[in-house]
């Protein structure tokens, strides 16, 4: 299972819940990368942890201030992005030139969507992986895997019919080891999560928790 931490713009020290992540990676047959805001790549990247960015626009060098050019989070360190979060939709046309951008950059694509029908289209983009969060649950601390276990098989079942080699991460309430072992059992490969972490007392106690299981 992957588990994808994106540390969003929480106040949290972003190197310290890398080096827990890079630490209970050691431990574990999960693969963990953290998704740190685009300030804190290098530093994040540094600790060896595997290293996400949250987004990237769909540019090329040039004139673009204020953007978020692919080939600067993978100079920076990252192995992959996130792209179209709940917290950052982009137009159908955008996502698909962050797609391009991101492979021109050689970074891993995770594109999110809200419910299995926009995964479809999402998956049709050729990303390497799409990501199911309803919004009303992202933050809640209850699982989309119990909270509504059919968008997260729906979303495998959509996103299959479109492209069988695009994987399905499921996120929005994802805070312990069952709930990751639950998006296992409703065909997810992965999850992805903020709060549980990077809001947690101790986020390497909240992570070795979440990994525990597999
Ligand atoms: O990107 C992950 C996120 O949107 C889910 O947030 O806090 O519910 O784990 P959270």
């Amino acid at each position: 299972m992957f588990v994808l931490v994106n540390l969003k713009t929480y106040p949290c020290d972003s190197v310290a819940v890398a080096q827990a992540a890079a630490e209970v990676d050691e431990t574990t047959d999960a693969r963990i990368a953290v998704a740190p805001q685009a300030a804190h790549l290098e530093a994040v990247a540094e600790t060896g942890v595997e290293t996400w960015a949250q987004h990237v626009d769909p540019i090329e060098y040039g004139s673009n201030t204020g953007h978020t050019l692919a080939e600067s989070v993978a100079d920076a360190g990252a192995a992959g992005t996130l792209i179209n979060h709940s917290e950052h939709r982009l137009t159908l046309d955008a996502i698909d030139g962050s797609v391009r951008a991101a492979e021109r950059a050689g970074l891993e694509t995770v594109v999110c969507a809200n419910n299995p029908a926009q995964i479809g289209a999402a998956a049709a983009l050729g990303p390497d992986a799409v990501a199911v969060e309803p919004p009303e649950l992202i933050g809640s601390g209850t699982p989309v895997s119990q909270a509504d276990p059919d968008i997260v098989s729906d979303a495998v079942e959509a996103a299959a019919a479109v492209d069988s080699d695009v994987t399905v991460l499921c996120g929005a309430g994802i805070s312990t080891g069952d709930d990751v072992v639950a998006a296992g059992e409703l065909g997810s490969k992965g999850v992805l999560l903020a709060s549980g972490v990077a809001k947690a007392d101790d986020p390497a106690a909240a992570l070795a928790d979440l990994v525990e299981p597999l």
